[in-house]
């Protein structure tokens, strides 16, 4: 029984101690496999010996039983909230108003951290063991959610001791639960397919997910937490807000270190909060804002605080990327290859600095799934340079007045019969010579990264399109001057500079031209692939769909090429209309050469994950000039991952790519391997 005992105590500590390397240094020592072997022995020792289990085990951390109702927690000294800010301004308002308080220039230090946008909670450890866990509430009392708490793996239900200082008695270590973006994506993939409603963001998804009775629901979903201070701590003994956190991680929390800067000058402070603020997308969460701190704990204790915030913290909060705005009217438009979408036109609404007028509703199926209705206030997301999209409705700011939308019968564009596509969901205007089809095919075929034919603005094709003097692509290579003079709004230079353009535009690579065709589906990356792995146009017509759609079994076909994919290309040259239209292009002298020097590179066709901050470039930047190289660039770690590119404080990508013998590039190799050394 003795040996037992032992056992277990041991393999617990063990466990924590690779929990530690794993959740809060990001740095495993052991493999997964191994990992499990001791889990899974623990959990058999445990079910052999049930009186031997103790409520910090690590085998702990599911399994409660659904609670009735939250019970109180009373926070033994507040949790405040932050005074935020907005311009640099008042940033520099909030320095001049601590050194006045103050009243003594020596010069003192900030910290500055990501604002995560997730949910308050306080983390009692008595005697190092986890014994309460709160949501913030009003600030004086919370709501007792330990069961729920106990089943982020990232929280230690028991400290550790890994540096110099004990653990304290009593410790109350405060931080935010969040969910990562790519789990509160697929969270919400998930419910669409349940046909549950979808979260607004991940701060929501998170604190529905932390404020289930049942904590085994919880359990389920991918939370996650960084503490950021603490409430009361016996027997403290740390000078800076830094120390305390690098304090913390040593007892084993997670604090987000990397990301902690130190400044000595408020203009040192602004410059490091729009850092954050330019690489907000960087971070596998979101942040709404940066903290700033005085580092000093002695200088906090002697500002202390005002009624709601300290005086020593302010959040300089970003620029929102989602607004709250009303849907004027909702109509629908024609895309290149026949696929009506409907498209919201708002009440004009600033987002990041830019004025949003109009915001995407993707089909039919998602404004219903949505119960979005014109007329109806919604929230509208605009990220980086995608297209804003409505994320929901508020229903309880209708006022009766609103319109459900249906999708028209007849294309609103040719008025010819709407037909179903029936696997998507998608409605099609089947008229391969609609105006609006037509004018968005144009638009596709010489845009930049096509045939990339400049001077052809939309006065001018218009006029084009309405004239009959062009129905498709092909017909811009027999457009002659006499006919471009008569138009209105054209001079003789830009007439001349628009025929030079559509003449300049017949040497292009097999990529380019792949693209510019329009295929569904087929857009710069894939049809650098095709034209990389067929060289030729003509093998690209004949390719089945076995030629194209990768199959893991046997590694035929194309890696980065679908079944959806596939299809769509192999039904795109079945079509005796597409077939011909390829054809005239080419009389007209349209000359797709090879692959593109790009794809020919060393990297074209790899798949690229970017794990780390660069210093060179931001990572947008990273996976714009991986792409321009014809690579491809993929979010998760995978056995299909050809380089995984890390820069400074990686994530856990790492560690999966080097699980799965994935080639790791430095910084300076990446550089190299593109062509930028
Ligand atoms: S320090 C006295 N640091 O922001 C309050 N808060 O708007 C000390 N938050 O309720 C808070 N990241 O939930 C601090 N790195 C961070 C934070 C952070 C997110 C949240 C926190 C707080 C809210 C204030």
């Amino acid at each position: 029984m003795e040996d037992v005992l032992k056992e277990i105590e041991s393999l617990r500590e063990e466990i924590r101690h690779h929990n530690y390397r794993y959740y809060v240094l990001d740095d495993p020592e052991i493999s997964d496999a191994e990992y499990d072997r001791l889990f899974r022995r623990l959990l058999e020792l445990e079910q052999q010996h049930p009186d031997l289990i103790t409520p910090d085990s690590p085998t702990q951390r599911v399994g409660a039983e659904p609670q009735e109702t939250f019970t109180e927690v009373k926070h033994r000294i507040p949790m405040l909230s932050l005074e935020n800010s907005f311009h640099d301004q008042d940033i520099r308002d909030f320095d001049a108003r601590i050194k006045r308080f103050l009243k003594d220039p020596t010069p003192f230090d900030y910290t500055v951290e990501p604002k995560i946008d997730g949910l308050a909670v306080e983390l009692v450890y008595e005697k190092g063991a986890l014994t309460v866990a709160s949501t913030r509430g009003d600030g004086f009392v919370g709501e007792n959610v330990t069961p729920n708490i106990k089943t982020i793996l990232t929280v230690p239900l028991t400290l550790i001791e890994m540096g110099k200082r004990p653990i304290p008695d009593l410790l109350e270590v405060r931080g935010e639960v969040y969910m990562e973006t790519e789990a509160f994506e697929s969270l919400n993939r998930e419910r669409i397919n349940k046909n549950l409603p979808v979260f607004a963001n991940p701060r929501n998804a998170a604190a529905g997910s932390l404020r289930q009775l049942n904590p085994r629901i919880t359990a389920r979903r991918p939370l996650n937490m960084f503490c950021y201070g603490v409430g009361e701590i016996s027997g403290d003994s740390f000078d800076t807000h830094y120390e305390l956190m690098v304090g913390l991680q040593e007892w084993g929390l997670r604090v987000n270190r990397p990301h902690i800067r130190v400044c000595g000058t408020i203009e040192e402070v602004i410059e490091y909060c729009h850092y954050l603020e330019e690489h907000r997308e960087d971070f596998p969460f979101e942040i709404d804002g940066a903290v700033i701190k005085v580092n000093s704990l002695a200088l906090q204790a002697r500002l202390g605080h005002k009624a709601r915030s300290p005086r020593w913290a302010l959040a300089f909060k970003f620029k929102p990327t989602q607004e709250t705005t009303r849907i004027l009217r909702i109509d629908v438009q024609v895309g290149r290859t026949g696929a009506l979408t409907p498209v919201a036109h708002l009440e004009p609404v600033e987002i990041g600095g830019v004025t949003v007028k109009r915001a995407t509703l993707h089909n039919e199926d998602e404004i219903n799934r949505k119960d979005i209705r014109e007329g109806d206030t919604v929230i509208v997301q605009r990220a980086g340079d995608v297209i804003p999209e409505v994320v929901k409705s508020i229903p309880s700011k209708r006022t009766g007045q609103e319109r459900r939308f249906v999708m028209p019968t007849h294309c609103p564009s040719c008025g010819t019969k709407v037909v179903k596509r029936g696997d998507e969901k998608i409605s099609e205007c089947p008229n391969r010579r609609c105006p609006g089809r037509v004018k968005e095919a144009l638009k596709h075929f010489i845009s930049k990264g096509a045939m990339n034919i400049e001077g052809l603005g939309d006065k001018i094709m218009a006029q084009l399109l309405d004239r009959g003097m062009v129905t498709e692509a092909a017909d811009l290579y027999h457009l002659r001057y006499e006919d471009l003079i008569r138009l209105d709004k054209i001079e003789h230079k830009s007439a001349t500079n628009l025929l030079n353009a559509i003449e300049g535009s017949k040497n292009t690579t097999l990529g380019k031209f792949i693209l510019a065709l329009g295929i569904r589906h087929v857009g710069e990356h894939v049809a650098e692939l095709l034209a990389t792995h067929f060289g030729s146009l003509e093998r690209i017509q004949n390719a089945t769909y076995e030629d194209l759609a990768y199959n893991k079994k046997n590694g035929s076909g194309i890696k980065g090429v679908g079944p959806e994919i596939a299809k769509s290309i192999v039904s795109f040259f079945e079509d005796e209309a597409n077939r011909k239209h390829v054809r005239r292009l080419l009389e007209a002298g349209v000359r797709p050469e090879g692959p593109s020097p790009a794809s020919s590179s060393s990297i074209g066709g790899k798949s690229f994950v970017l794990t780390g901050t660069l210093k060179s470039m931001k990572r947008s930047e990273a996976k714009e000039l991986i792409r321009k190289k014809g690579g491809r660039v993929a979010s998760s770690v995978s056995r299909a991952t050809d380089y995984l590119v890390v820069g400074e404080s990686p994530g856990s990508k790492l560690k999966k790519a080097q699980e799965l013998g994935v080639e790791v590039l430095g910084e300076e190799k990446f550089l190299e391997l593109v062509g930028e050394k």
